[in-house]
């Protein structure tokens, strides 16, 4: 029997694009190949790649340069790139990097097997054509390198907000949904495995829409139905544009248990001229009003954000704002970045990419510093609290202590006594940290 071909993934970027390698795992598993998590046994790397930030983008280039001597030595080896770099920068990137075989786009992963066997016969291959269907939403996702307790459920792609900064709208196209059916399928048959907690995934899937034939069905209803999947199945979502973040969907959340108590609601900027110049079409007084209505209607809710700093013509009042909006929304948790300017966005058409590195620089600490602050408040309020929490694994720090999530979305750790990951265990909170609660288990 011919041994089957080992392909290995590496992942970078969003949620969303580790939830494609599933895809792309579950698609060369379906066409002869087997997943390796063993660089060196791989007879196929794939980088699934980002092109979110240029930093991002370079990381990927130095890894392809590592690559190179790799496959020197090992003659046979192929490289492929997909993802958002794959979508951006097409042909450029075979010539440009020598080390490549093939070169696809998040919409052509259907043709990764016949991509591999031309590039077995020397044909370095392209796909980066965008579809305005392909959800990939009959492929059920192997889940390799998983701890077996959390999963993501892709329920969209594409996006149709076009934020004047951002590079998504150009490198996965349109934005379309997946059919409900086949998210619950997959829902179902991941608690039957042992699945407790799963992510649904989109850019904005406040924009969810499915038409089932006797009407829409809306991302408050398909929440909903995931969540009566099972009521010890936890359910997350991310990401929601502040724009279309309904009071169905916070009234959705409050009155379902295992919708849990976190909304990540990505502000960007505190400024109105800003949110502006970024196309966000909100502003910030619609946003604190936002994070008001959950907090008031979703008791113990967290709120947490992204933030880009420096944008195109960012005053020093403007930055201000920012400071003070995230006072005013006592953030929980924030990612928070300096802007890169992404070409061909409208911002780079736009506008000059015109503050300076090093204010950028400094900004960015600051904001920095002030959700350190900020995380502290929320956990030191966690204090002596009980939380029931779902294990996920061993501490990352000790192999005596378990790590696992209280619905909040907390990272929370305690020493272990006899559980296994999958088991929801309640902890009471005995100390933390910015990012993290340390807390004891109480008797089940
Ligand atoms: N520069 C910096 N940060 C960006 N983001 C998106 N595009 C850019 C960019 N050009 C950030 C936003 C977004 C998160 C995923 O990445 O904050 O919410
Ligand atoms: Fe995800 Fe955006 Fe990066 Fe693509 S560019 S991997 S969608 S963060």
């Amino acid at each position: 029997m011919q041994k089957m071909k080992k392909i290995f993934i590496e992942t970078y970027g969003c949620q969303m694009n580790f939830s494609d390698s599933e895809i792309v795992a579950s698609i060369l598993c379906a066409g002869g190949y087997e997943v390796t998590q063993d660089l060196a046994r791989a007879d196929v790397i794939f980088l699934n790649t980002c092109s979110i930030r240029e930093h991002a983008e370079k990381k990927i280039r130095n890894r392809l340069h590592a690559l190179g001597p790799l496959k020197r030595k090992r003659p046979g080896l192929l490289i492929g790139l997909l993802g958002c770099m794959a979508e951006r920068l097409k042909e450029e990137l075979l010539e440009e990097e020598e080390v490549l075989d093939l070169v696809a786009g998040p919409d052509s992963y259907r043709q990764l097997p016949l991509m591999l066997d031309q590039a077995v016969s020397g044909i370095k291959g392209v796909n980066t054509l965008l579809s305005v269907e392909e959800t990939y939403g009959d492929i059920s996702p192997v889940r390799y390198g998983t701890n077996g307790v959390s999963a993501f459920i892709s329920i969209m792609r594409g996006c149709g907000n076009h934020c004047a900064y951002c590079v998504v709208p150009q490198v996965r196209g349109r934005e379309r949904s997946r059919d409900i059916h086949s998210i619950i399928k997959e829902a179902t048959e991941l608690f039957e495995s042992g699945y407790r907690e799963i992510t649904l995934l989109g850019q904005n899937v406040n924009s969810y829409r499915w038409d089932s034939g006797d009407g829409i069905l809306r991302f408050p209803e398909a929440l909903q139905k995931v969540a009566r999947v099972n009521p010890r199945l936890r359910v997350r979502f991310a990401t929601s544009h502040p724009k279309d973040l309904s009071d169905e969907l916070i009234e959705a959340i409050a009155v379902n248990e295992n919708l849990c108590r976190s909304v990540h609601l990505p502000v960007q900027s505190g400024s109105n001229a800003v949110l502006a110049r970024m196309n966000r079409r909100y502003t910030r007084e619609h946003y604190l009003e936002r994070v008001e209505a959950i907090r008031r209607k979703i008791s113990g809710c967290t709120v947490t954000t992204d933030i880009i700093t420096g944008f195109c013509g960012e005053t020093e009042e403007e930055h201000l704002e920012t400071l003070s909006l995230m006072e005013q929304a006592r953030f929980d948790a924030a990612f928070m970045f300096r802007y890169s300017e992404r070409p061909d966005t409208p911002a780079a058409r736009k506008y000059p990419d015109d503050v300076p590195d090093g204010v950028k620089e400094r900004r960015l600490k600051e904001i920095i510093a002030l959700q350190h602050r900020l995380s502290l408040r929320s956990n030191r309020a966690d204090l002596n609290r009980e939380f029931e929490v779902l294990i996920e694994g061993d501490s990352r720090r000790s192999a005596a202590h378990f790590s696992g999530r209280n619905s909040q979305n907390k990272m929370v750790v305690f020493p272990k006594n006899g559980q296994h990951p999958g088991e929801y265990v309640r902890v009471t909170i005995r100390n933390f940290t910015s990012a993290t609660l340390i807390g004891e288990l109480l008797p089940a």
